[in-house]
């Protein structure tokens, strides 16, 4: 349940940077920031959640492997918003040059997201992972 929530403030927040950088308007800003930090918040307890039920995976199983690779692209993703968000926020770092790098760390996460949680949901409905009742 925990996973919808990051998604949801980092796709947000990836529309508003791109907006930002694009010139539209100057309250975006703050949107893509906010966004962006609500959604490291949230993924931090999804990590949570997500690490409580990796230890219920046989660790020699298919299952593991998909699943240690889902965790791997998903920290990356976080590090690629973190990056962006630091960016984003240092006054010293305030140029053109800085705005592009944001948008290009945030599109980056995005991307990687989409693979990440495409392998999320393989372990729930290929190997029904956390899932209680099977048909
Ligand atoms: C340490 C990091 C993480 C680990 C170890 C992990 C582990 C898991 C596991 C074991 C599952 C399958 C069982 C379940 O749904 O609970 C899963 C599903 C999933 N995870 Fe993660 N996860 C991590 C981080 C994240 C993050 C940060 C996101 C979102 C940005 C995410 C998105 C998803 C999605 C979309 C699914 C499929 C859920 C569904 O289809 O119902 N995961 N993850």
């Amino acid at each position: 349940m925990l996973v919808h929530f990051p998604i949801v403030f980092w796709t947000v927040a990836v529309g508003a940077y791109v907006a930002s950088a694009a010139g539209l308007t100057e309250s975006i800003d703050a949107i893509a920031k906010f966004a962006n930090g609500a959604g490291l918040t949230m993924a931090m307890l999804a990590m949570i959640a997500g690490l409580l039920e990796l230890r219920r995976i046989d660790s020699r199983s298919e299952a593991m492997r998909v699943a240690t690779w889902h965790m791997l692209v998903m920290a990356t993703v976080w590090v690629c918003f973190l990056v962006a968000l630091v960016l984003s926020i240092s006054p010293e770092l305030a140029g053109s040059t800085a705005r592009l790098a944001v948008v290009a760390f945030a599109v980056l996460g995005f991307l990687l997201m989409a693979v990440g949680g495409w392998l999320g949901g393989r372990l729930v409905y290929e190997f029904g992972i956390a899932v209680k009742y099977r048909v």
